[in-house]
Parts: structure tokens; sequence; C-alpha cells
């Protein structure tokens, strides 16, 4: 069935960044249902084809040696927009009629993509309900209900999160309700699950008995950028931590589901966000870390006496039978040495150390790292013996590359299972609700009580050296390795 896909903040730079790119490289790849349309809506006053220019432009920049003019202007044929205002109820019914035109009486799947700053959520959300385009109770039954899709961040607290689902659920099933995290369309992550439900030798030492800890990082070589005014009301925590590395924790830590389909997969994650006690005030003060960038204050648009942390690390507990005393550090900054996001996995020291007395420095453990990106890949330390040293031992690695030419970004897979009704790879609306639960005492931990102090790290490190200390007490360090890129 074709598809009617009406963007919402359509000269917003998500859209003309992500979403129209993937769009065109689902054309391109023939993935996209026969007839697919795009329509963008937005204030600003444009015909089609004054919003066709644009996203050529931006398009161009993004694709590079991908784009091709020829295949654009096949793809830009289906590319419509509509100048309206999301506070106006008649807006939305103008959008009504121009959708039913454009459809020409044939049946489509539609989805209504909010890609507008978080603030519109809720209007946009009932502007559709007002007009009737959520279509609940339609002909055509389940697989034609509208879908809508919401960007992040959703919400900025527990109490907001939930008043912006019940908002939604006033006027969407949530089998309609597509929240991206799109962490979740990434090639590796999904990998994950495969690493560790389609291979038999991982899933029996997944657990506490092997494992000694577990870190997960997202470092980011680049800074706040133009982006002052959203992001220091965000800071890390809500930018970073509540969405993406949760998801990343749930992935890792997630028993295996009976099936890959969306009410399993997500039931699975939610018994995981379920387990891990939020903090206690004086918890969230030891068991949490915050630093600030050299610098960050002189952005545009932050407060230039901003506590806002751009750099944390947080240790939670998963308290289950698997995971029981086995920590979780998860980290993420701005302005640091490299990008890399990576899942580390370190296994405990064998039993016995065999070997030890003879080595000049300490046996390392086993490592497994799953490299989310850049260098996409996983790699496994073993330590081997050195060749003709006695029984000298050394650390090796055995290591696997993602090598295609490209993988396709994470908006492609994503707008395809949206188009194709399927929500395995999104946040349930009780994932969004238990992942806040978690974060709201640390936010309030460190904007209310002001602890644990804010440090300042100088850009390009991999934060301030105090973290590194932090970790120590726990008897552990990071792993501060840049990838290697070939
Ligand atoms: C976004 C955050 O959700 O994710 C950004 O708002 C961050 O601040 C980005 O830079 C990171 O995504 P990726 O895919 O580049 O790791």
């Amino acid at each position: 069935m074709p598809s009617t896909i009406v963007i919402f903040g359509a000269s917003g730079d998500l859209t003309g960044r992500k979403l129209v790119p993937a769009l065109y490289r689902l054309h391109r790849k023939g993935r996209l249902p026969e007839g697919t349309r795009v329509l963008g809506f937005s204030r600003t006053a444009m015909d089609d084809e004054a919003w066709r220019a644009r996203l050529s432009t931006a398009a161009k920049e993004q694709l590079g040696g991908d784009f091709s003019q020829e295949v654009w202007r096949e793809f830009a044929k289906n590319v419509h927009y509509h100048a309206g205002d999301i506070e106006r109820a008649e807006d939305f019914a103008a959008l009504k009629s121009h959708v039913e035109k454009l459809e020409a009486g044939q049946m489509a799947t539609r989805v209504f993509y909010l890609a507008t700053g978080p603030e519109f959520f809720e209007k946009a959300t009932g502007g559709l309900g007002g007009a009737g385009l959520n279509g609940v109770g339609q002909a055509g039954g389940e697989t034609a209900a509208p879908r809508i899709v919401i960007e992040k961040p959703f919400g900025s607290d527990l109490a907001s999160a939930q008043r912006l689902n019940a908002v939604v659920h006033e006027f969407f099933h949530e089998r309609q309700v597509f929240r991206i995290d799109h962490y979740l369309g990434k090639e590796t992550v999904q990998n994950i699950l495969v690493l560790r439900f389609a291979n038999a030798i991982f899933e029996p030492i997944w657990n506490r008995r092997y494992i000694d800890h577990v870190q997960i990082t997202a470092a980011e070589e680049g800074d706040v950028g133009r982006r002052g005014a959203y992001y220091d009301a965000a800071g890390v925590l809500r930018d970073m931590f509540q969405n993406h590395l949760m998801q990343l924790l749930c992935v890792t830590a997630m028993e295996p589901p009976s099936r890959f389909e969306a009410g399993a997969v997500r039931n699975e994650k939610v018994k995981v966000l379920d387990t891990i006690r939020p903090f206690t005030p004086e918890e969230a003060a030891r068991f949490t870390f915050r630093a600030q960038y050299e610098g960050y204050r002189k952005h545009e648009r932050v407060a230039n006496d901003s506590q806002t942390a751009t750099f944390a690390a947080v240790r939670l507990g998963v308290d289950n039978w698997r995971w029981q005393g086995v920590p979780f550090y998860l980290r993420s900054g701005k302005a640091m040495d490299c990008r890399s996001t990576q899942i580390m996995i370190q296994f405990r020291q064998p039993p016995h150390l065999l070997f030890a007395s003879r080595q000049e420095s300490a046996i390392q453990p086993n490592r497994l790292v799953i490299q989310i990106q850049p260098a996409e890949g996983i790699y496994l330390q073993l330590q081997s013996k050195v060749p003709d040293a006695g029984m000298k031992v050394r650390t090796t690695e055995l290591d696997f590359r993602f090598c295609e030419r490209r993988l396709p970004e994470a908006y492609e897979r994503l707008l395809l299972d949206v188009l194709s009704g399927d929500a395995s790879l999104f946040a349930r609306a009780d994932e969004v609700e238990l992942s806040w639960r978690i974060i709201d005492p640390i936010a309030r931990a460190w904007e209310e009580q002001g602890v644990p102090p804010l440090h300042i790290y100088e850009r390009g490190t991999w934060g301030p050296a105090e973290c590194g200390a932090w970790m120590a007490q726990d008897g552990r360090e990071w792993l501060d390795v840049c990838p290697v890129l070939h």
C-alpha cells in the first residue's frame, strides 16, 4: 500500500539533515512502497518547488557522492508542501484536505512525523486528533491506522513524559505510536541482539558469574555548537542518558525475548529498567559524576554561570539474578578526545593466575568491546603467549569489522519500520517513563542539591582526571581508547 508521510517541522534541521536524505536513499534502493509521498508542514510560506529546492541543497550536502540529480528529480515529484500553524485547528482541517487530494481516494498508510521542537508535540497531537487525522476506527482496519512518530526529547522529566503520553493516548492507540530513539536504528545496536541471541557461546557467560562490570561510553568530539538554548536546559543527562544510553544498557542486559516482535522485545527491556532502583540523594551524590568543558559558558544562549553538565558518568545496578553485583558504568560527554560509542564487557580474572608471577605487568582480564561507531565492529581481548619468550603472556585481539562500504543510516531502518508497522525498535510509553524514573532523582540531586560537585575539563580529553579517580575507588579503570579508522 502507498504511504503518505506528513512531516511537521518541515523547514527544520532534522528534516533536511536526516529524514529527507534517509527517504531519498530508501527511494534509491527501491525500498519505499510504490506511490509513497511526502508532505512537509511548517509555518514558512513556501510552495512545493521552493521546499524541493531547499531540500535538494540540504540533501546534496548530506549525501555527497551518493546524490544523483536524476534520482532526486524522480523522488522530488512526490514531495509536496503545506504551509500551516500547529496552533491553529483550521490549518489541520486544511492539511486533511490536502492529504485527501494527494491520495485521490486511494487507500494509503498515513504517517505523521513530529520533527518539531518538543514544545509542539502535545499541540500537534491534539491538532491531528481534532481534525480526525488520528483515524482510529476508520475503515481499513488496524493495518491502515495512521501512525504518529514522535522525536526526542520525550518529556524533560517523569511528570512531563506522563503528561505527553496521556495526550498522545487521548487520540492514538499505543500501537499507532512510534517514539524515536535513533540509537536503536543503528546497525551495530541491533547487532548486539544478534551477537547475544544468535550465538550459543555468549549467553552462558553473560552474567554475574563471569562478568566483572560493563562500561557504556558515548564520547563525542563535537561540542554544543549552536544548540546552546536547548542544551543548557537539557544537559548530558537528558540529552544522552535518558534515551540512548539507557537503550544501550537495556539491549546489553535484557533477557532473550521469546520472539523478535515489538511486544516481546519491549517487555524484556521494560523489565531491565524496572530492576534499576532509583537513587536516594546520597546515592546520587556518590554514584554519579558530572563535569562541564572549558569554554562551554561562552556558547551563544548559554548562561554565563551555567551549571549544566556536558559530561557525566553514572554507576547503575541491575538488581536481578543475572546481574546482581555487576556495576554498569554509563558515561557520555561532548568536546571529548574523539568520537567513540562503545560497550565494553569486562570479564572476571581467571580464578587462579598460573602465569602471573612471570609477567612484568598484571594480566589483563578478557574484554569484549562492541564498537557502535565509528569503526563499527566487535573485538575480543584475549591473552596469548609471546612466542619464544618462556610463558610470557600478552594481550591480543580477535577483531571483527563490518566491512560494508557504508552502513545504512539509523533513520532509514526506522522509517521503513514505521511504514511496515513494526515498533520493535521504538520506545513504548512505559519504557520512557521508567527511564525518567531513574534519571529524575539524579537530575534533582544535581540541580537542587548541587551534588556531586561540577568539575571542569579541558576540551579534547576523556573528561576530568577526577573521573578516573572516581572509577578507581571501585578498583576499576575506564577504557579510554579511540577507535582506529581504516
Ligand atoms: C542526539 C543528541 O540525540 O544524539 C545530540 O541530541 C547527540 O546531542 C546525538 O550529538 C548523537 O547521535 P549520534 O548518532 O551522532 O551518536
